[in-house]
């Protein structure tokens, strides 16, 4: 992102963290069509990073008016499967909020030329792998350009924004550990005490999570497991207790639409893991270790056969700003954008 276009120099940069599921349980099909969860989420030490700007011609995009037809852009690495415009949830979270806030009149891929919003998404979060890579770039997207755009949104408002994009957006926004329900976005904190350490495993073909859910309905029953084991293993910090208590309800439906994954999971197991679970609808697999020295000799135990992993941490916070940079709003008084 070039300083030189860079309107008024107003810059935002936001870092978000990847989920997992603790314990994932299917309660059954909602009227709505998705499914009942009761699940356990909490942030692990994988980032994205979404750097946000206003940019065009100098001397355009000072008047809200002219904000008002503004565009928006995403770029990113090329990364293979990440979607481009609209079909990026980081975009459609762009949208929603300039349109909630008053910020933007409609959909601007193709506004005349003028000032545009440009969103630059550097990704480490595993593409489609079960981790809310898309979903944590959309949070990403609420928290920056709330802040590029001064839309001034409190956090609460965010998470109802949020949870019109996906259902893993809200948890996203707000970050750390978190016991949900409903189609997993109505939140309730949890207290961990603990730091884990991880061993991931990404899988370079990613899995479609309506596919999993419709192979759950296939083949799953209902299931009245509790949570009770993983919220007391974090409550207590017992990294033991918490890799005996890993749970997902959507492994069999997962396993049987790439059968590997279940041998995946054993390796890791066999390899000194406390626990291994799929993240949410997969392919991703997490393997729990005591320490950063177990993570390393479990990795080097199933490296390279199960690829390249991940060692991460947990809990990881949520969406931090990290670099920020907007006008004072004296030098416009028309502001705020809403
Ligand atoms: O909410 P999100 O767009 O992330 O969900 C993707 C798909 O996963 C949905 O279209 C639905 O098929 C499935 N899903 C579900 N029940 C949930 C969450 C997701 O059936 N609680």
């Amino acid at each position: 992102m070039s300083q030189e276009t860079t309107l008024d120099g107003a810059r935002v940069s936001v870092r978000v963290p990847a989920k997992v599921n603790l314990f994932l349980a299917v309660r059954g099909v909602r009227d709505d069509g998705y499914h009942e969860l009761t699940t356990v989420l909490q942030t692990v030490s994988i980032f994205d990073e979404l750097r946000v700007a206003v940019t065009g011609p100098p001397g355009q995009g000072h008047h809200p008016a002219a904000r008002r037809r503004m565009r928006l852009v995403l770029r990113h690495g090329g990364q293979a499967g990440l979607p481009d415009g609209e079909a990026n949830l980081a975009v459609r979270a762009g949208l929603l909020l300039g349109r909630a806030a008053g910020v933007l009149d409609g959909v601007t891929e193709t506004a005349p030329a003028g000032p545009t919003t440009l969103l630059e998404l550097a990704k480490a979060i595993p593409i489609a792998g079960g981790m809310a890579g898309g979903s944590a770039d959309a949070a990403a997207a609420l928290v920056a350009l709330n802040e590029l755009w001064r839309c001034e949104l409190p956090r609460q408002r965010l998470r109802e924004l949020a949870g019109e994009l996906g259902s893993d957006v809200p948890f996203c926004v707000t970050g750390g550990t978190a016991l949900a329900s409903g189609r997993g976005t109505a939140l309730a904190q949890v207290l961990c005490k603990g730091r884990f350490h991880w061993v991931v495993v990404p899988d370079a073909v990613p899995l479609r999570t309506g596919d999993v859910y419709r192979a759950w309905d296939e083949r799953c029953e209902a299931s009245e497991i509790e949570p009770d084991a993983v919220l007391q293993a974090l409550r207590s910090a017992d990294a033991v207790a918490l890799g005996a208590a890993l749970h997902n309800d959507l492994e069999p439906a997962a396993f049987a639409l790439r059968p590997e994954l279940a041998d995946r999971k054993d390796r890791l197991i066999a390899a000194g893991a406390l626990g291994a679970v799929l993240s949410g609808s997969g392919p991703t697999m997490l393997a729990l270790v005591a320490d950063k020295s177990h993570a390393r000799a479990v990795a080097d135990v199933v490296t390279p056969a199960l690829g390249a992993p991940i060692l991460a941490t947990s809990p990881a916070g949520g969406p931090e700003v990290r670099a920020s940079a907007t006008p004072p709003r004296s030098r416009d008084p028309e502001r705020p954008l809403k």
